[in-house]
């Protein structure tokens, strides 16, 4: 069991959504990328980290005077600073014995669980407003050795909580099972809807789908991760003569959020393999699909570990930590909040925008197909929440908002209508954490009117360890809210064009 070494990986890399919230809304921590990069000694870095320490320390005593007793904060930004072994490649994480409770914890209560991540290699998965109170739903990740200390701590502070998840691990390896084959009935390809599936699949399925309807689907590599797999889009598009408004939907940003890749698929099958039953999906637009942003960090959470998140480049900036967070990685608002400049921690928003070549990929093709790309939506997980701009900032609303609103209300219903799951619908900064340099923010500052970014499935019980029964159904109720968007925004487009 290598949980003490595991333990000693993830702590700098801890999450803390929501305490990075609290803090960059509160700190002007002025941070230059530019001289970073110029020299990366440990002098700049250090000069910096001490710069931001202080603020911290400031921004602390105003906001928790009271809470003195507790582990400072600062103590979780010295554990972001110690640089993070490079690890061998070969062992596998193991999460035997990790909990994850889902808790509710009151804003004034954050310190507490920032405590715990420093003491006890506490993560923070998930971070949800509750409502408009000052209460959040978090969802924790707890090392077996800590498990009681956790309950004691949850116990003496009031904070409620229920354990969802009993063993990672075994969650884990059930997610990775394969059903047998069944041999005499496989189509020319590997792709499924009851398992999660490598890259290969994924890339395989996409081939197969332009081979077998080449009138239909054409296939593109639009550039190459940081460690040369190749970044392949799927356009579906019946031709003709007219050009038609395009919707562009792209998952796999985050590694471990795997339900986002195989939802992306799933929709490609739908378009393609039963565009038939709904034409005016393929006669009123064309189609763009990412399904796989971060070829690289996939791979890495089916080989190595399975709660990576980020990409895996390794900076000359950063030689002991890999990965930028690629969804804070956008020419934006860029690093203005809910990102970090720190590079082991896991919303690590790169040295700049741009820094990376697969946020780079992503907005070549939305600048390319830019006049017709009416829709955009990237798919995460989880949580369940139809989110709409701004993710940088809740105290500014884009100009069309009530239209995005609009479309989203359908999206939402339509989703209740199909399955029953209620996804939680508003603007990405207010309802989730204020995330600033996001591909959603950037889609709609290029002038996609349609701008959206989605929670998958589910609301906590398993997490980014979605069970593979859940994908079809997740699929479905995407798809069906695919519909109704489009016919949405078909509406408001007719209504634009002759009024
Ligand atoms: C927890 O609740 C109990 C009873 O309501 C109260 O006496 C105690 O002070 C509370 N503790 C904290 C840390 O809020
Ligand atoms: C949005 O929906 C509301 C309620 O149906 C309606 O009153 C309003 O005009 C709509 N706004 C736009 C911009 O379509
Ligand atoms: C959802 O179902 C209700 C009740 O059947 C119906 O009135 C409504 O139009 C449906 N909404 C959508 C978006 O399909």
């Amino acid at each position: 069991m290598a949980t003490g070494q595991t333990l000693s990986r993830m702590l700098p890399m801890t999450t803390h959504v929501c305490l990075l919230t609290l803090f960059t809304l509160s700190t002007a921590v002025p941070f230059n990328p530019k001289s970073l990069r110029a020299d990366h000694s440990n002098h700049l870095l250090q000069y910096h980290h001490q710069q931001q320490q202080e603020a911290l320390a400031d921004v602390e005593e105003q906001l928790f005077p009271s809470l003195s007793q507790i582990k400072s904060t600062r103590n979780n930004i010295n554990s972001l600073q110690q640089p993070q072994q490079q690890e061998a490649t070969e062992a596998p994480v193991s999460y035997a014995g990790y909990k994850l409770f889902k808790t509710d914890v009151q804003e004034q209560l954050f310190p507490v669980v920032d405590s715990l991540d420093v003491e006890a290699g506490v993560e923070v998965w998930s971070c949800r407003k509750k409502g408009r109170s000052n209460h959040y739903e978090m969802d924790l990740l707890t090392p077996p050795h800590a498990v009681r200390e956790v309950r004691q701590v949850f116990i003496e502070s009031n904070v409620t909580y229920q354990e969802v998840i009993d063993d990672l691990q075994r969650a884990i390896n059930m997610e990775g099972t394969t059903d047998e084959i069944i041999i005499w009935n496989r189509p020319a390809h590997p792709m499924t809807w009851h398992n999660y599936h490598t890259l290969d699949e994924m890339y395989q399925y996409m081939d197969y789908l332009a081979a077998e309807f080449p009138q239909l689907v054409t296939v593109e590599d639009i550039g190459m991760s940081f460690e040369k797999r190749p970044l392949r889009v799927a356009k579906v598009s019946t031709g003709g003569p007219e050009v038609k408004p395009t919707i562009f939907i792209d998952g796999g940003i985050h590694a471990r959020e795997w339900v986002s890749p195989a939802t992306a698929l799933f929709i490609l099958h739908r378009l393609v393999e039963f565009g038939w039953q709904e034409p005016q999906l393929l006669n009123r637009f064309d189609w763009i699909i990412l399904p796989m942003v971060n070829p690289d960090g996939y791979v890495y959470t089916q080989k190595h570990d399975r709660l990576w998140r980020k990409s895996r480049s390794n900076l000359d900036s950063s030689p002991l930590c890999s990965g930028v967070d690629l969804n804070r990685n956008f020419a934006f608002k860029w690093s203005t909040g809910g990102s970090s400049p720190q590079p082991c921690s896991s919303v690590y928003g790169g040295p700049e925008p741009f820094s990376e070549p697969e946020s780079r990929a992503l907005r070549d093709i939305l600048l390319k197909n830019k006049k017709q790309l009416k829709v955009y939506i990237s798919l995460h997980a989880y949580s369940e929440m139809w989110l709409l701009p701004y993710a940088y900032t809740d105290a500014e609303k884009p100009d069309n908002y009530e239209d995005l609103y609009n479309v989203s209300v359908m999206g939402v219903e339509t989703i209740r209508n199909t399955s029953g799951h209620d996804y939680r619908m508003g603007q990405a900064a207010e309802l989730l954490y204020r995330a600033s340099g996001n591909s959603m923010d950037y889609a709609h500052s290029i002038g996609i009117p349609f701008s959206f970014s989605l929670e998958l499935r589910d609301k906590g019980k398993f997490g980014f360890i979605l069970p593979k029964e859940e994908i079809e159904p997740t699929g479905r109720e995407f798809f069906q809210a695919m519909k109704t968007v489009s016919e949405e925004v078909y509406q408001k487009l007719q209504a634009t064009s002759t009024g």
